[in-house]
């Protein structure tokens, strides 16, 4: 396992939800475990920063992912992380890497340093033939460590990354560097368009420091001890 301690959980459940009542419903369940919470783009773009606040205050000991990708000019970046974090105070926000280093450098210096800035490389729904259809013309693994080390030289915290290039980022990036890994299906559950999954013991093992589970917890018609037993497979 990797040796950073930042006191954050290990894993943060996805909450795609489109409307308050039932995210918070979700949001008392994954309370009962010691997960950590990831809003994404579902639930931001149904209920804006105000959702997040009343996450917030509903549950001000859980630790939230504000999991939004910003991907634009610098300036825009930077005001729009300057923007959410004027209002609240996610423990970790993201960026596209494929922004670029400058752009990546600008949302480092507009966030504020409670916050924890991570940069996604490739989607973990993308595959091999779905990325060459985009026109990269490296492997997912080489365009991956590319983006990983671009995104330290910027400063960021780490990166979110699939499972499968958690190996080839630690060689490069060394262990103080944050991997947060979505695309985790524990033995047996669906994978769904999820491409490069992996189990969440195994993914402790190779390297990743936080995980990010949504369905395999989520669609459980028990969701905190879908969560418990997941914990359980990585001790
Ligand atoms: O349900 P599932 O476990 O596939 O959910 C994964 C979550 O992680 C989703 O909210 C998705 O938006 C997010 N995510 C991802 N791949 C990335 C970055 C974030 O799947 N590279």
């Amino acid at each position: 396992m990797s040796n950073i301690n930042n006191n954050l959980p290990i894993i943060f459940c996805a909450i795609d939800k489109p409307d308050l009542e039932s995210a918070k419903k979700l949001c008392t369940e994954i309370s009962k475990t010691g997960l950590g919470l990831k809003l994404g783009l579902q639930f931001f773009n149904a209920l804006g920063p105000q959702g997040v606040l009343e996450i917030e205050k509903s549950f001000p000991n859980i630790p939230i992912f504000l999991d939004l990708k910003y991907h634009d000019i610098p300036n825009t970046v930077a005001g729009a992380i300057r923007s959410i974090t004027s209002q609240c105070k996610p423990a970790f926000l993201n960026v596209h890497a494929a922004g670029g280093l400058e752009m990546m450098k600008k949302a480092k210096e507009a966030c504020p340093a409670e916050t924890k800035l991570l940069a996604v490389t490739i989607l973990t729904s993308l595959d091999e033939q779905a990325i060459s259809k985009v026109g990269y013309k490296e492997t997912v693994k080489e365009r991956v460590v590319q983006m990983a080390k671009l995104t330290q030289e910027a400063g960021l915290d780490g990166v979110v990354c699939s499972s499968h290039e958690i190996e080839a980022i630690r060689d490069v990036c060394g262990d103080g560097f944050i991997l947060m890994v979505p695309g985790i299906r524990p033995e047996n559950s669906d994978a769904g368009d999820q491409k490069r999954v992996m189990t969440p013991h195994k993914a402790m093992n190779t390297g990743a420091t936080h995980l990010v589970i949504g369905r395999p917890v989520t669609q459980n018609d028990n969701p905190a001890q879908a969560a418990q037993d997941i914990l359980n497979s990585i001790k």
